[in-house]
């Protein structure tokens, strides 16, 4: 197969797709790779690592998107991307439930969408959890620069001291993101409480960890801590599907002015009434005096580890599609979960219902 890896177009986007092991094992199973000039350079991959592997450096995307047949980026696609995938196939991480425009121009363009996000496998998403892990670590680590007050915050040390208590951190959802920001908020000292609608995984994380409080969340519970944490990561997933708002307008009220309210399924859409996407360079933003912090490319701002995680997680999947392509695909349980649009159709149910748009199960197509 003939297979792109564009150099990524999203502010501040510094990972790349395919590392120069994922490239080497498709070059072995006689894959031809064009990539573009600088894909890798941020991650620490030059042109001529790639080259020496025997991939074709190309200058332009457009040259890129011309020359293969599938493209396997890290971040959705453009529009002006997704013009030049007409009737070729993508792998990446689409999150179509937050984008009923993306999804409508996929289908109209007749892209073969696979999505790293919504293959699940024993209740995990393997190419959705190292970048989990990740976010989860970060969303804690950046809170604790925006609780300075050289930064604009309440002036607190995560931590607190020997004389004057820590700060509340509260996560919402339990899963891959909120169990790392909880293990890194324990670690760090803050006093750390975890909401999950889910009370066998609350269960197993209490006993585990015992320091941390743990809750089923409700908009009740939310309105009864709100008015002592500093900090709240919004950590829910429904997969495929949008995020539920957990925090309304109206409760930012509740919190004292300066809480952090970090977003980290923003990626879906977001968890916060109020939360809106931003970037690594300008991170931040105030809604009733409360900050607001929706990054939704976190694990960008550290490429090196991000990508190669990415790669661990996501080369079997590519591999298996490159070497077996659409029949293959259609014949593989696991890897069928990835395939969201295919022949102007939705083939995700979750990504039809967040769109009131016709589902097409894959396995009749
Ligand atoms: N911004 C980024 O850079 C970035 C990076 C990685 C992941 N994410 C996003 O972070 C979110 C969480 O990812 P994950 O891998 O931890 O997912 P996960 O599926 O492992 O965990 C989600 C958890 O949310 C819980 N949940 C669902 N509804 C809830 C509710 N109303 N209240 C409380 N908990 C609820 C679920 O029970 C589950 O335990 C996703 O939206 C994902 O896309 C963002």
């Amino acid at each position: 197969m003939k297979i792109g890896i564009p150099k990524e177009i999203l502010s501040q986007e510094y990972r790349v797709s395919v590392n120069p092991e994922t490239a080497k094992m498709l070059l072995q199973s006689s894959h031809e790779l064009f990539i573009q000039s600088g894909a890798g350079i941020d991650s620490g991959f030059s042109d001529e690592e790639y080259s020496a592997l025997g991939c074709i450096i190309v200058e332009t995307a457009s040259e890129v998107f011309d020359r293969s047949e599938l493209i396997v980026k890290v971040k959705e696609p453009s529009f002006d991307e997704v013009e030049m995938l007409s009737n070729k196939a993508i792998f990446t991480y689409l999150h179509l439930s937050s984008s009923k425009e993306l999804t409508q121009k996929l289908l109209d363009c007749n892209v073969t969408g696979l999505a790293y996000e919504t293959v699940v496998i024993n209740n995990e998403t393997p190419m959705l959890k190292p970048m989990s892990e990740i976010a989860g670590r970060l969303s804690l680590l950046d809170s604790i620069e925006l609780l300075k007050k050289s930064k604009g915050g309440k002036g607190k040390l995560i931590a607190g001291t020997s004389l004057v208590e820590p700060a509340n951190v509260l996560i919402i959802g339990g899963g891959i993101v909120g169990l790392n920001a909880m293990q890194m908020s324990l670690g760090l000292g803050a006093s750390t409480t975890l909401l999950d609608v889910n009370n066998d995984l609350l269960a197993d994380i209490k006993a585990k960890y015992p320091a941390v409080n743990v809750a089923e969340s409700s908009r009740q519970v939310i309105e009864n801590i709100l008015p002592m944490v500093d900090v709240v990561v919004g950590a829910v997933l429904t997969p495929g599907g949008k995020p539920p708002i957990v925090i309304s307008r109206d409760m930012l009220s509740l919190m004292e002015p300066k809480t952090i309210l970090s977003d980290v399924s923003i990626d879906q859409g977001g968890c916060f009434e109020t939360s809106k996407a931003t970037t690594h360079g300008d991170p931040t933003y105030e809604v009733d005096n409360i900050i607001h912090y929706c990054v939704r490319n976190i694990p960008s701002a550290v490429p090196f580890t991000a990508t190669n995680a990415l790669n661990e997680a996501t080369k079997p999947f590519i591999l298996k599609f490159a070497n077996s392509g659409l029949n293959g695909l259609f014949e593989d349980e696991k890897l069928l979960m990835a395939l969201n649009t295919y022949e102007g159709k939705i083939t995700n149910e979750e990504v039809a219902i967040a769109h009131s748009l016709d589902y097409s199960d894959p396995k009749s197509l």
